[in-house]
């Protein structure tokens, strides 16, 4: 479970807030989806929870401990977490970029080169074609595929993405967030995904928490939020894709 109480982010000395007083829970094994427009603040309150952005204000808590209390680079390794662009290493092969987080666990090249194959085969590249091959020889929906075998591959509780199918045309889209539903049941992780996609949203989040200029405007079941806007903001973003959404929501329950 993942706890903030009254997050905040400023990067100005409290002129502006990134982020501001925000709260809510993940629970185990369910996909949250942070949905809002670029700037809203999104990747700021993903980074906090990894520690690769200091908090100003607020905790958050991972199974009931402070993150402050863990050793940050042991708090990284143990959250899996998809950049917003795919950030793979270009001069490593594809094979060492999933590996990567198992070569700074120092385990044994075997053991690391064995499950760098499992997972990317889990995520549906063959390694007898793809393990040796550079990130600037994939597509790139077949780079994003890389950046969440990377992201799975120490076995992490949890999984950060942010924005992990942004630049992809529909069509692969589509696929790698169907890929996304088949692993959080394969898997069974608990999931924080950040889009700015309101389809994308209603289709992998258990729950939505919707964020407008740094501040949480909602949060809750697809269901609540469309049928019970909390807000006019909430209201209005869902209202200009209402009869789709509503459509979908059933598609997906
Ligand atoms: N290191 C930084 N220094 C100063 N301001 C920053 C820094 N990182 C982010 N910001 C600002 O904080 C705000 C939130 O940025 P953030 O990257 O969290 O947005 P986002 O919701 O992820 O947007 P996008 O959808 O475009 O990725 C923006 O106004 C951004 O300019
Ligand atoms: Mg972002």
């Amino acid at each position: 479970m993942i706890t903030l109480k009254s997050v905040s982010k400023t990067f100005d000395g409290g002129k502006t807030y990134a982020v501001k007083d925000v709260s809510f829970v993940v629970n185990k094994g369910e996909t949250l989806v942070i949905l809002g427009s670029s700037g809203c603040g999104k990747s700021t309150l993903l980074k906090m929870i990894n520690r690769l952005i200091k908090i100003s204000g607020g905790t958050i808590e991972i199974d009931g401990r402070d993150i402050n209390e863990f050793n940050p680079v042991k708090l990284r390794r143990s959250i899996g977490y998809v950049f917003q662009g795919v950030g793979l290493f270009p001069h490593m092969s594809i094979e060492d970029n999933v590996a990567i987080v198992l070569r700074l666990l120092r385990q044994k090249p075997n053991n690391r080169l064995k499950r760098a194959h499992e997972l990317l085969t889990l995520v549906n590249l063959n390694p007898q074609d793809f393990a040796k091959r550079y990130p600037d020889e994939l597509s790139g929906g077949q780079q994003q595929r890389v950046g969440v075998a990377r992201a799975l591959a120490a076995d992490p509780e949890y999984l950060l993405m942010d924005e992990p199918f942004g630049a992809l045309d529909a069509i692969t889209r589509d696929d790698l967030q169907g890929e996304v539903l088949r692993l959080k049941k394969e898997l069974g992780k608990t999931i924080v995904f950040v889009t700015h996609d309101i389809f994308e949203a209603l289709r992998l989040g258990d729950r939505i928490a919707v964020m407008h200029k740094g501040e949480l405007q909602q949060i809750g079941t697809k269901h609540e939020i469309i049928s019970q806007p909390a807000t006019p903001f909430v209201e209005e973003l869902f209202a200009k894709t209402a009869d789709q959404c509503t459509n979908l929501v059933d598609h997906f329950s």
